[in-house]
């Protein structure tokens, strides 16, 4: 098994080094991916409601598990739906980091943060607003312990 990501701004990539280091796995992007281990776990950023990368990767692995990264609670069933995922799947929460955003997506992800403030959700709409990362190592517990019980039945 090994972990698969592609990150654009460097969240996703952080959470899948994380993950690599706790269960002990080899860890490369989707860019550098070789069709040499049969399972894979991918995480791809979330951008507009697609998981980026996802439909590259899904013809090439035995996917054990799809984890998508973005800002937007709530959103896992329409995440699994919209995008076809049949795996076992996780929402991890990453961040926005404004230095690294090309000016397209960066307007992009304004207008979303408005729409937040329309919406009342403040502690959203700031993130985005002025940029913070909510990734960390404890959204990762549930995951490690699922895949340490697949281990577990091998
Ligand atoms: C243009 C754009 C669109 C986005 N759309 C979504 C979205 O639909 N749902 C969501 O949860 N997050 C969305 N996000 C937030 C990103 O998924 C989030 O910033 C993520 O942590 C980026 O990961 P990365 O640093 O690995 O690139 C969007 C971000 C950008 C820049």
């Amino acid at each position: 098994m090994k972990i698969v990501y592609e990150s654009n701004t460097g969240h996703t990539k952080k959470y899948a080094e994380m993950l690599a280091k706790k269960l002990n796995l080899p860890c490369e992007s989707l860019k550098e991916y070789k069709e040499d281990y049969k399972e894979v776990i991918y995480l791809g950023w979330v951008m507009a409601g697609m998981i980026k990368g996802y439909s590259k990767i899904k013809n090439k692995a035995k996917l054990t598990m799809v984890i998508g990264v973005g800002l937007m609670p709530d959103k896992e069933e329409e995440l699994i739906k919209n995008n076809n995922i049949t795996c076992k799947f996780y929402f991890l929460p990453g961040g926005v980091d404004y230095s690294k955003l090309k000016w397209f997506k960066k307007n992009l992800l304004k207008a979303v943060g408005k729409s937040f403030e329309q919406q009342g959700n403040k502690e959203l709409a700031l993130l985005i607003q002025n940029g913070g990362s909510l990734v960390d190592e404890k959204h990762l517990t549930e995951i490690v312990k699922y895949i340490d019980t697949l281990k577990g039945e091998k």
